[in-house]
């Protein structure tokens, strides 16, 4: 981030840590899986600046954008609290929350923000399967951008479990997924198709890798995105550790994809 970035976000970047602040146990830590979302969190900044930089965005799209990385995931210290879960269907749309709590908090206002309307959006749909039609200039590149941020940092954060996880072991270390399973059909065929994988049919640890290399293909809008996605080895990951769950063709196919969709920028439908 830039010192510009600095003046933009400070006062918010403040509030924001404040509020987290108030999910502090006794002791002074943040229970554990709350530290890593207010870490994911500070990577998701990062990557909107990346992102605005790379796509010579204007004063105004980048203070939108980095203002909804910081606040896209709001409610969901909030949503631990009270569910004790990140699952969203087993609990409440994060994003509607983060919404709702950012609105309520009044934070926006506070600091000035330019365009609040436009943030509060970017932090409803992050999360959603599809924009809807008609956003503004401004909005559509804060709400993009945080989408693509997020996923970039949710590559960094499967590949830290992986790593710290002892997933041949444990055949149901992640998510209760299944680690001995190849992709399914559905999905690949959903992601060859470019079309959006139904969360339902995720059914082992390979589908779950998969999906992710689906995102490669389909799912990052900005051309910066997919060059920062090749340059820190995202695929290769992916393609490496694919290839240790499953034999299946399908494996390599839809790696290719990715990679020649990757290498030569080209725009997702
Ligand atoms: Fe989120």
């Amino acid at each position: 981030m830039s010192q510009n970035d600095e003046d933009c976000l400070g006062p918010l970047l403040r509030m924001y840590d404040e509020y987290v602040d108030t999910y502090r146990l006794s002791d002074g830590a943040l229970p554990r899986l709350m530290q890593l979302k207010r870490a994911h969190t500070g990577f998701v900044v990062k990557n909107a600046a990346a992102i605005a930089d790379g796509e010579g965005f204007d004063p105004l799209e980048r203070e939108c954008a980095l203002a909804a990385a910081l606040l896209h995931d709001t409610g969901r210290y909030e949503q631990l609290k009270l569910y004790n879960t990140f699952r969203d269907a087993d609990s409440i749309d994060h994003a509607v929350f983060s919404h709702q709590i950012v609105k309520s908090k009044g934070w926006l206002a506070a600091v000035g923000a330019s365009r609040p309307e436009s943030v509060l959006a970017a932090i409803l749909y992050h999360n959603r399967r599809d924009l809807p039609d008609g956003l503004d200039r401004v909005t559509l590149a804060a709400a993009q951008a945080v989408r693509d941020a997020d996923k970039l940092d949710i590559f960094r954060v499967l590949q830290a479990e992986i790593a710290t996880v002892d997933w041949r072991k444990d055949s149901r270390a992640f998510w209760n997924l299944a680690t001995d399973k190849p992709p399914s059909a559905e999905v690949v065929a959903c992601i060859e198709a470019r079309s959006p994988v139904d969360y339902q049919a995720i059914k082992s640890l390979s589908d779950f890798v998969m999906i992710q290399v689906g995102w490669m293909i389909s799912g990052l809008y900005y051309r910066t995105s997919r060059r920062l996605c090749a340059e820190r080895g995202h695929l290769a990951f992916r393609r490496d550790f694919l290839h240790r769950l499953s034999d299946d063709p399908a494996v390599d196919r839809v790696c290719d994809l990715a990679e020649s969709v990757l290498s030569e920028g080209v725009s997702p439908k």
